[in-house]
């Protein structure tokens, strides 16, 4: 039987203890990002938007193409001409991002975006949205209906109105730099608007996540409403006992109603609402009622003087 013999070590094997400590940080970052690789990574704008799938709510209209829709935009943080916001809103981090649900209810509750993603089924919608400048376009958006998560923060029999504040921050808005609007961009709705099941919260557009300039990560899209009701990247929801003044009834009390229900028979004070123009399109079409939505929505205004609250 051979004797054991203790190992020699030559005196250069032994690794001296600040490089054997530097290798151990090292390993331990490797592990780290290989963490982070195997994590499930959170789509970019333009990026598919997973787990979509189709629903009823479809339309014959022909789809507004997609350059249209995500080139020629309204976002005032943005600029006022409908190109900037596609050439400025990419310096928007929409990472890390809360939406606090709060006021009038029982349970409020501060949601992380890719928490509030997995909230409800997210589902395909092609919807009419009507600008009230007279154009339109016709888009699938991708998201649930807002009663979903209003119904998980259990509103009080308080609640009759619902504010949506955009973010403010000017440094990645260089409009709101400017004192044009009132910031930051507030929008409300009547309980019951918000809670039909029309109203939409959105996180994608044709099957991708939201551009930037179409108001990432989530906004609003009330397609029976002039497009200003269709808050864009909200960080707050909060339920309200008394009616909310939105940024644009601020801006022009004459011009912009609390309801701005789509009227062709209300005139802007300054052009006609009769037609509009689908983007991408030449010529003029007339404007339904309602934004050819009467149907589901014309009973939420009975009775209601729609001149008088246009
Ligand atoms: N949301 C914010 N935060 N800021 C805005 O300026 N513009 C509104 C609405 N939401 C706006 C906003 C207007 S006037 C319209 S018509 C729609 O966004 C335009 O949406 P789109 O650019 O996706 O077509």
């Amino acid at each position: 039987m051979s004797k054991m013999r203790s190992p020699k070590i030559d005196p250069s094997e032994i690794t001296p203890k600040e490089i054997y400590q530097a290798r151990r940080l090292f390993m331990r970052m490797a592990a780290g990002v290989t963490l982070a690789a195997l994590a499930p990574s959170v789509p970019r704008a333009g990026e598919a938007l997973p787990g979509v799938r189709k629903s009823r709510y479809v339309l014959p209209d022909a789809l507004t193409p997609y350059a249209d829709a995500t080139r020629y935009n309204n976002f005032y943080e943005f600029g006022t001409d409908k190109e900037s916001p596609a050439r400025l809103a990419g310096r928007l981090k929409t990472r890390p991002w809360t939406i606090a649900v709060e006021g009038e209810v029982h349970k409020p509750k501060v949601f992380d975006i890719d928490e509030l993603l997995k909230l409800a089924p997210l589902e395909e919608r092609i919807y009419r949205m009507r600008c009230v400048e007279a154009w339109s376009m016709v888009v699938p958006w991708a998201g649930f209906s807002l009663a979903e998560l209003l119904k998980r923060v259990e509103p009080t029999g308080n609640a009759k109105f619902v504010e949506f504040t955009t973010l403010h921050d000017p440094e990645q808005m260089p409009g709101q730099n400017s004192s044009l609007l009132e910031w930051p961009y507030r929008e409300g709705l009547r309980l019951d608007e918000a809670m039909h099941p029309l109203t939409l919260l959105a996180f994608g557009l044709y099957g991708e996540v939201l551009p930037n300039q179409n108001g990432a990560p989530l906004r609003l899209v009330v397609p029976w409403k002039y497009g200003f009701k269709s808050a864009k990247s909200i960080v707050r929801i909060r339920l309200l006992e008394h009616q909310p003044v939105s940024t644009w009834m601020r801006a022009g009390p004459n011009e912009y109603g609390f309801y701005a229900n789509v009227n062709p028979l209300v005139d802007h004070p300054r052009w006609s609402q009769a037609k509009e123009r689908r983007l991408g399109e030449f010529f003029k079409q007339p404007t339904l009622m309602f934004n050819g939505y009467a149907e589901d929505v014309a009973q939420l205004y009975a009775g209601m003087d729609l001149q008088k609250l246009f």
